[in-house]
């Protein structure tokens, strides 16, 4: 992982268990007033993000100030992209100032991979596309570790737009490896049956109640309009049929969980009810997602 993190596919069950547990040293500072430690200091990291983002962006630049670390975010609307440059030439002009890492986040998936190997400065991908998002999948499993102990065995529903979702792709990697049973669920057009392929113990169906019994775990998805070229699901229709509502949560286990990466769509894909519910986690996910980012940002500098 030196030369970045680019997916969770490409890391072992040691390395994530690395980084998940180093995350848990950092969560403890995120509660006291004075949250800054000098691990990363004089170090700088690059913020490039040709997508929207409230959490991801502020959360890696939250996680780098507070190892010590310089920050710089850059977004596509402001920067020379609107002037035309090249994704190539954007990338050397940044790396010819000498950042020590550059978080990126793109709509083309796969493309940290080909600058990965076109620049010598370590890529960290916060969401390529359709593909990856792998610091997600991390804030996930450790915020699922922090309420359940364990990813051996756990049943997860992941419900809503699977088709366009990297949250979906890099949990499926991350959870397949410590052997979770993997719910997929969703409309069949949003419900890719490749997917049930791309790591062992994936199921899909596309009945929301079947993806919730017994679920230890629901991860709901945001419909992703802006990926999609076909003609859009209606709200209420869509919600009719997958949005998660209280009375769908005495289908699951007792102690489940409720999750979502964010940013929510309320009445869409989940009930406000359920989404400030006790069961809800999803302002923990955000939360460790600083945690998290500090763990992957001092593995990869400090190296
Ligand atoms: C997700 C993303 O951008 O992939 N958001 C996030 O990073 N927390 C999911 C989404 O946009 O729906």
């Amino acid at each position: 992982m030196s030369s970045g993190l680019l997916g969770i596919e490409d890391l072992n069950r040691s390395e994530i268990e690395a980084i998940l547990t180093r995350a848990r040293d950092f969560q403890s500072i995120q509660h006291q007033p004075v949250k800054r430690l000098d691990v990363l200091r004089g170090r700088t990291i690059v913020n490039l993000f040709y997508e929207a983002s409230t959490r991801t962006r502020t959360s890696f630049e939250i996680a780098a100030k507070r190892l010590g670390a310089d920050a710089v975010s850059i977004t596509a609307s402001g920067s020379s992209v609107s002037k035309g440059e090249s994704l190539v030439d954007t990338l050397n002009t940044l790396a010819a100032m000498r950042p020590d890492a550059i978080v990126m986040r793109h709509s083309a998936s796969g493309a940290p991979h080909f600058l990965a190997r076109h620049l010598p400065t370590p890529i960290i991908n916060a969401g390529d596309g359709t593909h990856e998002h792998p610091t997600q999948a991390l804030l996930d499993a450790r915020t699922i570790l922090d309420r359940r102990g364990t990813l051996e065995g756990i049943r997860v529903a992941i419900i809503g737009d699977i088709a366009h979702s990297r949250v979906a792709r890099s949990n499926i990697y991350l959870l397949a490896k410590f052997g979770a049973d993997i719910v997929l669920c969703g409309p069949a057009p949003l419900l890719p049956p490749e997917l049930a392929s791309i790591a062992p113990g994936v199921t899909l169906t596309d009945d929301i109640r079947d993806a919730i019994r017994s679920a230890d775990v629901i991860m709901m998805l945001r419909v992703q309009l802006e990926r999609q070229h076909e003609a859009a699901f209606p709200a209420s229709e869509y919600f009719q049929f997958y949005g998660l509502r209280l009375e769908h949560l005495d289908l699951a286990h007792p102690d489940v969980i409720v999750m979502h990466p964010g940013p929510i769509n309320r009445g869409r894909e989940i009930a406000s009810e359920v989404a400030d519910s006790q069961r809800s986690v999803i302002l923990n996910q955000v939360e460790n997602g600083v945690a998290v980012r500090m763990s992957v940002l001092e593995r990869i500098l400090s190296n």
